[in-house]
């Protein structure tokens, strides 16, 4: 257990996160770095931006409340000072992506409606699924529901915008890698602390492997929705971003080249990538992953 005090103990969160990374930041990006007007003067992908980060508001609100609710329920304290860790983090993420709502020019006092208006049901729906256990201080499912579905969602999710983003739109591209070095840390808290709580407890599996059955379709079916319905939107931030960068360098990830494939390639790369994440580490903590209908 010696390295996984080291490893999850604030101190180490302290060196790598505020005094690591995060040095020298605001909000997650360097300090006066606005959103590119090409974004903000057009209406379309305004818009659309205003939508996509919409959906990680509501995913992270998801997490900060998870990771706060999962502290008492944690059986040992190594586990309880990383979950508080990971809630600043979490608090962190509502914070610089509520943010950037702001910057993308959402009032202070619209804001709640603005989220009421895009969150996508789906992602709603998988929140609840996952706060259901939360609530009912199942340690055990709540962490493989937060730290390995949500979180392997969230961080393959940043990862693909993040790629898309770094030469439109540098400060959006930071605030991303910030975050996916949080989740990275998510992630590996989850695999590492119940792999051996489950082994104690094989008679939680079959409970758990529904949750992660539920959250995987209200996941695909977020992704079917966001990529289905942004067809004309994403041909116009493509036709600005040529036209204000003709230079451009594709954005290969995973095989797939985000600066050209159609919106079904986009959810297939990304449904493809996060299932594999899940399959693989699902098996590593001795759960068999269940595969939901394709919506
Ligand atoms: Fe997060
Ligand atoms: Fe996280």
């Amino acid at each position: 257990m010696s390295d996984f005090l080291n490893a999850y103990s604030i101190q180490t969160w302290l060196e790598s996160c505020p005094q690591g990374y995060l040095e020298n930041t605001e909000f997650g990006h360097s300090p006066g770095a606005k959103e590119p007007a090409l974004i903000l003067e057009n209406p379309t992908v305004r818009e659309e931006s205003i939508g996509a980060t919409v959906q990680l508001v509501v995913g992270e609100r998801c997490a900060l409340a998870a990771s706060s609710g999962l502290i008492n329920s944690a059986p040992d304290y190594p586990s309880k000072r990383f979950l508080a860790t990971q809630t600043l983090d979490e608090a962190r993420h509502v914070e610089i992506f509520t943010q950037r709502l702001f910057d993308l020019g959402v009032k202070k006092d619209e804001l709640e409606e603005v989220i009421k208006v895009h969150a996508n049901p789906n992602l709603v729906k998988f929140a609840e699924v996952l706060l259901e256990k939360v609530d009912k201080g199942d340690f055990l499912a709540g962490v493989v529901g937060q730290n390995i579905v949500l979180e392997g969602m969230a961080f393959s999710v940043f990862e693909m915008m993040q790629a898309s983003n770094v030469d439109l739109n540098p400060k959006f591209a930071d605030t991303l890698s910030g975050t996916i070095a949080d989740e990275r840390r998510h992630v590996g808290f989850g695999e590492n602390r119940i792999g051996s709580l489950l082994r104690e407890h094989p008679e939680k599996k079959p409970e758990i492997e529904k949750m992660q059955k539920d959250m995987t379709y209200h996941m695909l079916a977020t992704f079917a929705d966001s990529f289905r319905g942004s067809a004309s939107a994403m041909q116009e931030t493509r036709r600005i971003a040529q036209a204000a960068m003709p230079e451009q360098k594709s954005h290969v990830w995973h095989g797939t080249d985000l600066s050209s494939a159609d919106p079904a390639a986009m959810e297939s790369v990304l449904a493809d990538t996060v299932l594999k994440e899940f399959k693989t580490r699902l098996g590593r903590i001795g759960l068999e992953y269940q595969q939901p209908v394709r919506p």
